[in-house]
């Protein structure tokens, strides 16, 4: 029998053939927001591998919405361009490749992740913006945007999103996590704002959700649209569960098709209780709560784990990040330990057991 974790899933029309899918990753490579021979190997490597769905990393939808001078973006002709490449040979592979669009808002203008710190203008980077004129801990305090500037956004992300279709992504999954801007508007302990945008429930989630409702309409019907959430801040008066339900059954209406549960990254003093599968209760919470499927991210580290989750109804999607960026074709040896002998491109077939 096919182990839960090797069946299909079909999300609108897409339909993928396993339920092991890589997670996004920054990869720091890009150059003026283009990616290039770098993350053609990176996501040529996972679609090699066995991967359902891999997701390329957080790309800025305007140049100051990167996280790093050397995330991606998809914000001109050119960054978009440079995806192609990319798209092209996953999909030559095989494989299928989903985008997560993204704002950093007040955890932007960083230098690369191995040198640290916060860009200066000399250096690439840039004013950061965000919810409220208020700084992440060790990064500058942030200019809080312009009711003006919350609404040209929206038609960023949506503009972004028809780029991502044309250059021929199989799905678009908007970043509300870790931190970075939507999920600022989300968490009270961020959002100060006391207009439309902030103070109540239905005012913090105003921006994401009109984010998600113009992308929607951006991208074909078939298309599926899925949320990267943390589910909860760690922290006290912060974003939680309880909330996040409330959210995921608006985004369900407003057409997202999958929550990609992450927790945590929005306060520094955030307490995370960190262990193998620690964010799948939060998925499985979602799942039940708002009725909607959900992926489950972090410390999926074994076999047998990653397919329970799946089996047991804990989550219909497993992601993983660090155990693919050790060894791309993970789900490949995951396949085996399950004893089940997925398709693979040709050159691969001598590393199968026999
Ligand atoms: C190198 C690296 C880069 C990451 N970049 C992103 C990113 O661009 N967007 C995102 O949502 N999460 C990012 N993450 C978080 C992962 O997607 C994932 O949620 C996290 O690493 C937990 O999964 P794991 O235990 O399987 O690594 C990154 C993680 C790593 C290790």
């Amino acid at each position: 029998m096919t182990p839960a974790l090797f069946t299909p899933i079909t999300l609108r029309d897409l339909t993928l053939p396993n339920r092991l899918w890589v997670a996004p990753m920054c990869q720091y490579s890009a150059v003026d927001g283009c990616v290039g021979t770098w993350h053609v190997m990176h996501h040529g490597a996972f679609a090699s591998g066995g991967a359902g769905l891999i997701f390329a990393e957080a790309t800025g939808v305007v140049p100051e919405g990167r996280i790093s001078v050397g995330c991606p973006g998809m914000w001109s002709d050119a960054t978009a361009a440079s995806w192609r490449p990319v798209v092209d040979f996953v999909h030559a592979l095989g494989g299928h490749i989903g985008i997560q669009l993204s704002h950093a808002g007040r955890k932007g203008s960083r230098r690369l992740d191995w040198v640290g710190g916060h860009a200066e203008p000399e250096e690439g980077g840039w004013q950061i913006v965000g919810p409220s004129d208020n700084a992440y801990t060790g990064y500058p305090t942030a200019r809080a945007l312009t009711v003006a500037e919350i609404e040209a956004l929206v038609g960023h992300f949506a503009d972004a999103a028809r780029r991502a279709v044309a250059v021929g992504f199989d799905a678009i999954e908007l970043h509300a996590a870790h931190g970075y801007l939507l999920h600022q508007f989300l968490s009270p302990l961020v959002n100060e704002r006391t207009d439309e945008y902030g103070g109540s429930f239905d005012n913090r989630v105003r921006f994401p959700l009109a984010v998600i409702r113009a992308v929607r309409a951006a991208i074909p019907t078939g298309m599926p649209l899925i949320v990267r959430l943390s589910a909860t801040d760690w922290a006290d008066g912060g974003w939680d569960l309880e909330q996040s339900i409330e959210f995921a059954k608006r985004m369900k209406e407003a057409g997202v098709d999958l929550v990609d549960v992450s927790t945590a990254g929005v306060v520094h003093e955030q307490q995370v209780q960190v262990g193998p599968g620690y964010q799948v209760p939060f998925a499985t919470a979602i799942r039940e709560g708002a009725g909607i499927p959900v992926s489950a991210v972090g410390l999926i580290t074994e076999a047998e784990q990653a397919n329970a989750i799946v089996e047991e109804g804990r989550a219909d999607v497993v992601e993983v990040a660090r155990a693919a960026l050790r060894n791309p074709r993970w789900p490949f040896v995951v396949a085996e330990q399950l004893g089940h002998r997925p398709d693979l491109p040709p050159q691969l077939n001598r590393a199968r057991r026999v």
